[in-house]
C-alpha cells in the first residue's frame, strides 16, 4: 500500500517515520545495461550520441549517480534529500527508495498554490511512488536536521556525492569499450552540467577531454563543486564560461535549438539542460577533438512541465 502523502499549506511538514513498507515495483539499479552509442548528423555536424537516456533500468545520469548508493541502503531507515520540486534527481531517488522499500523525505521550498493543489510532472510521479514532501524556507538545512534526527541517509542535491563516481566510472568504461568498437581510441565528450558531478567523475575515468557548460550557476560555482568533490582532479574543460541565463527560465532561443535538434536527429532531448549544451555543440563542435560524443543525460520526463512553463509564458502557443 503506498504511503499517504499530505501537502500542508506553507508549513514544514514533518513526515512520519512509521510508514508501511512498500512492495518493490521498480527495477534494481544493478547491473546497468550498456546504452546505445550512435552516429547522428545535425546541421552538418556529424557526432556520436550516447543515448544514456535509454540506460536501464533507470535512465540517464541520475541512475548512474545513484548506483553507488545501493550497497549502503541495507539497514538504512530512510532517504532524505532536497532540491527543486520538479527535479529529475528527485524522481530518480523516489524510484530508488521505492525499490528498496524506503521512504524518501524530500525537502523543497514552499510550492506555488496551484502546484500544491494539483501536482504534475516529476512531482506527481514521485508523490505517487510514496515520496514524503517537506516544504519549508531552508530545505538544505531542514534536510540535514531531518536526516540526523532519523539516522537516515542524506543525499545531497542532485546526488552530487562521492558515491556517484561508482556508476559514472562504469559509464566511462562503457564509452571506452563502445568507442573501440567504432575503431577509435580517443574522442572528446560534451555534456551539460548542473552540479558538475557527472562531468567531473567522467573526466576522472576518461583519458580524453570532457567539455561542459555551467547551466545552473557560474563557471566558478562549477569549479568550487569539483574541488569539493575531488580536489585532485583532473577537471573537465568549461566551454562558454559566461554567466548562464537564470536556470530553467523559458527562452525562445532554447526552444528553437531544442526543437531543431529533436527534429533533425529523431531523438527527444531534455528541455532544461540540453539547449545550453546543444547551442555550444553547434558553436564549438567542429573544433573539438574528433570524434565528438554528446552525452544525453536523460531528464526528458521533465519536459512536460517545462513545455507547460513555455505555454504559461506565451513562448509556446499550444
Ligand atoms: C538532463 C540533465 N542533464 C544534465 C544534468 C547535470 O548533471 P550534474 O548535476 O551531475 O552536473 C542533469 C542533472 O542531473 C540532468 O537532469
Amino acid at each position: 500500500m503506498p504511503v499517504r502523502t499530505r501537502l500542508l499549506p506553507n508549513a514544514v511538514h514533518r513526515a512520519t517515520t512509521s510508514v508501511t513498507l512498500l512492495t518493490p515495483s521498480t527495477p534494481p539499479l544493478e547491473p546497468p545495461a550498456a546504452s546505445p552509442l550512435q552516429w547522428v548528423t545535425w546541421r552538418g555536424l556529424r557526432f556520436l550520441l550516447k543515448r544514456d537516456d535509454l540506460s536501464a533500468p533507470y535512465p540517464g545520469n541520475k541512475g548512474r549517480k545513484l548506483a553507488g548508493l545501493v550497497p549502503s541502503l541495507a539497514g538504512c531507515p530512510a532517504l532524505v534529500s532536497h532540491g527543486g520540486a520538479q527535479s529529475n534527481a528527485m524522481l530518480a531517488l523516489a524510484r530508488l527508495a521505492r525499490h528498496h522499500a524506503l521512504v524518501l523525505h524530500y525537502h523543497t521550498r514552499p510550492l506555488p498554490r496551484w502546484l500544491r493543489a494539483q501536482p504534475n510532472g516529476n512531482l506527481a510521479e514521485a508523490l505517487a511512488l510514496g515520496m514524503q514532501l517537506v516544504e519549508g524556507p531552508t530545505p538544505q538545512r531542514s534536510a540535514q536536521q531531518a536526516a540526523e534526527r532519523m539516522g537516515a541517509r542524506l543525499v545531497p542535491q542532485g546526488a552530487a556525492m562521492a558515491e556517484a563516481e561508482v556508476g559514472l566510472a562504469q559509464l566511462a568504461h562503457e564509452l571506452q569499450a563502445q568507442l573501440a568498437a567504432f575503431g577509435e581510441r580517443q574522442a572528446s565528450l560534451l555534456l551539460p552540467s548542473g552540479t558538475g558531478a557527472t562531468a567531473l567523475y567522467l573526466q576522472r575515468h576518461l583519458a580524453w577531454p570532457v567539455y561542459t557548460l555551467p547551466c545552473v550557476g557560474t563557471a566558478d560555482y562549477l569549479r568550487r563543486q569539483w574541488h569539493a568533490l575531488a580536489p585532485e582532479g583532473p577537471f573537465p574543460h568549461i566551454l562558454d564560461a559566461a554567466k548562464p541565463a537564470p536556470f530553467g527560465r523559458p527562452r525562445a532561443a532554447s526552444l528553437a535549438v531544442w526543437r531543431d535538434a529533436c527534429a533533425a536527429t529523431g531523438v527527444t532531448f531534455d528541455l532544461l539542460y540540453d539547449p545550453i549544451a546543444l547551442t555550444a555543440l553547434l558553436a564549438h563542435g567542429a573544433t573539438l577533438p574528433q570524434p565528438l560524443i554528446y552525452l544525453h543525460c536523460g531528464g526528458v520526463e521533465g519536459n512536460e512541465t517545462m513545455l507547460a512553463r513555455y505555454r504559461r509564458e506565451g513562448i509556446l502557443e499550444h
